[in-house]
């Protein structure tokens, strides 16, 4: 039976089109059985549908707080029985609520070497602080921010005078390898969240 992901998004959707790109076979191993977006005019619907993918938008704005939103998405989600919730650029905080009900099954991709520079513009905040090394986790999401056990992490150089616009591009680079193949390995049940440890996973991924 296919490993049904859901992938949440907030804009341009490069992540989102790497997974369609490289991972998604209507039928096969795994599937990407919805798209759903913080807001209605994010770029990567589009992509969605031209895979087509079934989406939908949950803007805060259209419900009476981000609880209920979070409700409303989470019914959405396990209406498509989701083994999986990417979330690749998705720009909110999602409630505690959210994050229990697919407890162990959501996962994130930050442009940083966690736990360096969590949050909103990591990379800024790399450059600001003068890091040599930057590069992009994937990890599971928990009630923190970009706080959760760590699925894969790759380092590149960060070469000055730093141009934010390159770095990007080389990030997105990264980040368009690393997420494809951590969600195969938690497809494929290689990487699990360790129950004992919630900084750790269970891995047989060597490389
Ligand atoms: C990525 O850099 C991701 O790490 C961050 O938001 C960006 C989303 O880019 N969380 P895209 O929408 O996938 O192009």
């Amino acid at each position: 039976m296919a490993f049904r992901v859901a992938v949440l998004i907030s804009g341009t959707g490069t992540n989102l089109q790497a997974l369609l790109d490289q991972l998604h076979e209507p039928g096969g191993a795994i599937e990407i059985v919805g798209v759903a977006s913080s807001r209605a005019d994010a770029a990567g619907l589009e992509r969605a549908s031209a895979a087509g993918v079934e989406s939908a938008a949950f803007a805060i704005a259209d419900h009476p707080d981000r609880a209920e939103r979070d409700r409303a998405l989470g019914d959405w989600l396990e209406g498509r029985a989701v083994d999986l919730v990417v979330l690749a650029g998705f720009m909110e905080l999602l409630s505690a609520e959210f994050i229990g009900r697919f407890a162990g099954r959501i996962v994130n991709v930050h442009p940083s070497l966690l736990p360096a520079f969590p949050g909103l513009r990591a990379i800024e905040q790399a450059v600001e602080h003068g890091v040599k090394v930057i590069g992009v986790t994937v990890h599971f999401v928990d009630e923190g921010v970009d706080s959760g056990a760590i699925v894969l992490q790759e380092a590149l150089d960060l070469p000055y005078p730093a141009r934010i616009a390159e770095i990007e591009e080389r990030v997105h680079g990264v980040e368009h390898r690393l997420l494809p193949r951590a969600v195969r390995l938690i497809a494929a049940g290689r990487v699990r969240p360790d129950p004992a440890n919630p900084r750790a996973v269970l891995t047989d991924d060597v490389d």
